[in-house]
């Protein structure tokens, strides 16, 4: 298939957006997930596994309100309130 000149200008625009998009999307706000001793396994775990949910799973060993490192009291949800989705907004750093 042959793509007119017009139709380039039609793709060129919408990549356009779409990097504009990423571009404000990217900018982070919650905090990422620190890479120390105490993060070194969930990073560990989402590289042999490639799965963000399997490594949300070790998070609330050591994030809970029983006696673990508790959350601020306005955060946003309670791992004890179904499945923790941690990575779902606290990013793993570019490693
Ligand atoms: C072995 C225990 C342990 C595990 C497992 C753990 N954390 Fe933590 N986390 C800590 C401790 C201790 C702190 C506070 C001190 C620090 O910043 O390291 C902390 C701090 C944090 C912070 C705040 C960092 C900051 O800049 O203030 C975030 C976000 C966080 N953890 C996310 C996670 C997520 C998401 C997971 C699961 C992928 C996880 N943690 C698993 C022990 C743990
Ligand atoms: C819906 C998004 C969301 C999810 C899901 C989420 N968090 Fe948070 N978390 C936040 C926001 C927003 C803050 C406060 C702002 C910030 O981190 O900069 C916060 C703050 C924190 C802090 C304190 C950071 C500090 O030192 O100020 C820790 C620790 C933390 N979260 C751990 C977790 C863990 C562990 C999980 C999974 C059980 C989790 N969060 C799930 C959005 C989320």
């Amino acid at each position: 298939m042959k793509i007119a000149k017009k139709d380039w200008l039609f793709i060129a625009l919408v990549a356009g957006v779409l990097i504009v998009f990423f571009a404000i999307s990217g900018e982070e706000k919650t905090k990422k997930v620190p890479y120390d001793e105490n993060h070194k396994p969930s990073y560990e775990i989402f590289k042999q596994t490639g799965s963000k949910m399997e490594a949300d799973k070790g998070c609330p060993q050591c994030h809970n309100e029983q006696g673990g490192i508790p959350f601020p009291a306005n955060h946003p949800v309670k791992p004890k309130e179904g499945p923790s989705r941690c990575l779902f907004c606290h990013k793993l750093q570019k490693i």
